[in-house]
């Protein structure tokens, strides 16, 4: 190492560690609350039944029942000419999927077409499209105009009311609806504007400016589950299964949510907080009628309220089955309406419609679904060897053996520390030798440097996300001064894609594996500790519209890298902290940089759960927590417990003590032995259980509600869940307990 580098590495070191002890506990004001995200305060201060929005000129058009939205006073206004229509179509797909899109008319010149995010939805879905012939047309009980009616699948009709609008999906015969969106009447459509004379909607967080050059662009409305008795989904946030209410008479929470990508430093247990993925998917379920499904594909910041009983006591607007109703509302910065409906009635049949949008989970490699062993950092080849063969020592099984950022040179990815890990090929070599695999970690923020092949190539082809004026976005992260690829543009993403073959990744070999962290995208200095809304990514789409997407098309890039490599026949594995929908069809996910603390261990439960009823099978916590030192209790009943995640991986913090399982006495090695020998015993029934999720969607693990529709007592039990539809575990989450009451 050269001097100067040495110098610049203790700068950096400094520097790092000077931002560790600033984020040692949750930092609320680096982080905007809804009264601080205009869009957000706008919409919550919107009152039922503001929108004035009528369907007119309801028609049958290639298939689909398609119609315009004009505000009421449109026809009499004088200057009508100033208001354009929105475009609303409605299609229906095979098994109960209705489709709503809402989008400015393309034809009246907006002046830049909207983001509607590409590559989510599998290409096979549109095989589904059932093509209308027949609308209906009559006055619903209860209504004073007219509504289009179309058969949407066995005893399910989609009903669009005209005057005021709304959509939603009954029962035929009974009538009784299922889901329903502007029941009242809070929708609302913020259209383009190009920057006129003197106007100016620049917006400033902290020291941020976003310059905002498209003004306001947001879209809110409210959605209604009916017979429903919870709410799930929306991950990811750190609170409970059955989602709480945000709003309304006596609720605790205050805060909508949030649903952003963001590396949060120390993540709080029990808070509607967004954190490093986004699933804008929520389902219902309630004993009387059983579960449906909303999907909004949408990839700008969006914040979702649960509202409590109550809140709307004053609206004036009445709704059928008041009692078991559940009402949401949902708002975005930016992006389209494109909503899916789902009718269930059962809770794998809510899933397989949403899976038949997004696409089925991928099947891991069998070595996959065992133990991994990972640690910031195992610190060179003789501490990978000597943990490697403390395992055999100990009799303790284990699959995969991790290395984080500082196994790097200079944490430029697809490079090694050579004087830390002079010989990887024959490290992975040795390891494969025992069936072992490895797995490095690759971010995708690259470091500017000249010397850099990487960011040398990505500089001379232009590949990297642009700032607001039109330069390499330059950002600060664990590389110091980065640039970000822009993973949005397909050709770049099979750029990136080429950088994991054997001749572009020097001393990478068959048996080493991939894990993308960082990539909500974390940028230090970035407002929120993310990339600025105004930075632009291909297509000139601001990175507002698709930012809770960034992570996906990075994890996807980096799959199909392994693909490539592989030449299609070795199946992947690639761990991802950012999350979208669709990441079931890329590899696994964890919950990110949690606490070595009981109620860490007890959230990761409904932490994981979730992930698996929006579609994503493969995933877990990290073992032990990976901030701070647990107590051998808490650590050994982090064992018991993580064994039967999906994903089981121990993983610490780099300030943390040592935890291999058998640092902490013979007794306590015992335990964590016989916990990770179940997990091996099951080995089989998992690898079937993931085979079921890759055909049927089925998570592996369950919500107890999910095998037991019918159970009222089960739908908010959160400290339980089934592994497939055979074995129950009941965690325990306090010390000095031995069994669950
Ligand atoms: C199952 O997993 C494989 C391998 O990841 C994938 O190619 C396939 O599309 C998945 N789905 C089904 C239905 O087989």
């Amino acid at each position: 190492m050269k001097p100067q580098m040495r110098n610049l590495n203790l700068f950096l070191f400094l520097l790092l560690s000077l931002h560790f002890i600033s984020v040692l506990s949750w930092k609320r004001e680096e982080f905007r609350n809804c009264n601080q995200t205009p869009f957000c305060k706008r919409a919550r201060a919107r009152k039922p039944g503001s929108c004035s929005l009528l369907a007119r000129h309801v028609i049958i058009s290639d298939g689909d029942v398609t119609a315009k939205l004009l505000p009421k006073n449109h026809e009499t206004s004088e200057d009508h000419h100033e208001i354009n229509p929105l475009l609303l179509t409605l299609s229906l797909y095979q098994d109960g999927v209705l489709r709503l899109k809402i989008d400015e008319d393309p034809s009246l010149g907006p002046p830049k077409k909207r983001f509607e995010v590409p590559d989510v939805i599998v290409p096979e879905f549109s095989n589904n499209k059932l093509w209308l012939q027949r609308i209906s047309t009559e006055t619903i009980d209860g209504d004073t105009g007219p509504s289009s009616i179309v058969h949407l699948a066995d005893g399910y009709e989609a009903v669009l009311r005209h005057d005021p609008f709304e959509v939603y999906v009954r029962e035929k015969g009974s009538g009784n609806r299922v889901i329903s969106l502007n029941s009242h009447g809070l929708f609302d459509f913020e259209p383009l504007t190009a920057k006129g004379e003197g106007e100016e909607w620049e917006e400033s967080f902290r020291e941020n400016t976003d310059t905002r050059p498209y003004g306001p662009q947001s879209i809110s409305f409210d959605v209604s589950f009916y017979a429903a008795d919870f709410v799930y989904g929306i991950p990811e946030h750190a609170t409970s299964l059955a989602l709480k209410p945000t709003r309304g008479p006596g609720v605790e929470y205050s805060e909508p949510y949030r649903l952003f990508n963001l590396d949060v430093f120390e993540y709080i247990h029990d808070s509607p907080f967004g954190i490093y993925g986004s699933i804008p998917f929520m389902i219902s379920h309630g004993k009387s009628r059983g579960t449906s499904g909303f999907f909004w594909l949408n990839a700008a910041e969006m914040q979702i309220d649960v509202m409590g009983a109550g809140w709307d006591a004053d609206s004036g607007i009445s709704l059928p089955s008041e009692k078991t109703r559940i009402d949401t509302f949902w708002m975005s910065e930016a992006g389209i309406v494109d909503a899916f409906f789902f009718v269930g009635p059962g809770p794998k049949d809510v899933v397989r419609q949403y899976m038949s949008v997004t696409g089925m989970p991928a099947m891991p490699q069998l070595f996959a679904t065992a133990y991994h062993q990972c640690r910031w950092n195992y610190r060179d080849e003789e501490d990978v060897e000597d943990v490697d063969s403390k395992f055999d020592e100990h009799n303790i099984p284990y699959d995969v053996l991790w290395l984080d950022i500082e196994h790097t040179d200079g944490k430029r990815y697809f490079t090694w520390d050579r004087m830390l890990f002079p010989h990887p090929e024959e490290m992975q070599r040795k390891l494969a030798a025992k069936g072992r695999h490895m797995v490095t970690i690759v971010d995708p923020h690259i470091k500017r440097d000249d010397s850099y092949n990487v960011h040398k190539e990505a500089t001379k082809k232009g590949y990297y996300v642009k700032d607001a004026s039109g330069n390499d976005f330059d950002g600060w992260c664990w590389s110091g001064s980065s640039s970000y690829p822009d993973m949005l543009n397909p050709e770049i993403r099979s750029w990136w894609a080429d950088r994991f073959s054997f001749e572009h990744y020097v001393g990478s070999t068959p048996s080493l594996y991939i894990w993308n962290d960082m990539n909500e995208p974390s940028v230090f200095n970035g407002p929120e500790l993310t990339m600025p809304r105004d930075a632009l990514h291909y297509g000139d789409v601001e990175h507002r519209e698709l930012h809770n997407a960034y992570g996906y098309y990075f994890h996807m890039a980096t799959a199909n890298g392994l693909v490539k490599r592989g030449e299609g026949k070795d199946r992947p594995f690639v761990l991802s902290r950012a999350l979208f929908a669709g990441s079931q069809r890329h590899g696994a996910v964890w919950t990110g940089d949690n606490s070595a603390e009981w109620d860490h261990l007890r959230v990761s439960v409904p932490m994981v759960l979730t992930l698996g009823l929006t579609g994503l099978p493969f995933s877990g916590a990290d073992v032990g927590g990976f901030f701070g030192n647990p107590e051998p209790e808490l650590l050994v009943r982090w064992y018991q417990l993580g064994a039967y995640y999906p994903f089981f991986r121990a993983h610490a913090h780099h300030d943390t003590k040592r935890r291999e399982p058998w640092l902490f006495g013979e007794r306590n090695t015992e335990l964590i032995r016989d916990a990770i020998h179940v997990r091996y015993t099951l080995i089989p029934y998992f690898y079937t259980l993931f085979r079921e999720a890759n055909t049927s969607g089925v998570p592996v693990v369950r919500p107890l509600w999910m095998e037991f529709p019918s159970e009222e007592a089960t739908f908010s039990n959160d400290e339980a869940f089934m592994v497939g539809n055979s074995i129950l575990v009941q965690g325990i989450y306090t010390e000095d307990i031995f069994s669950a009451s």
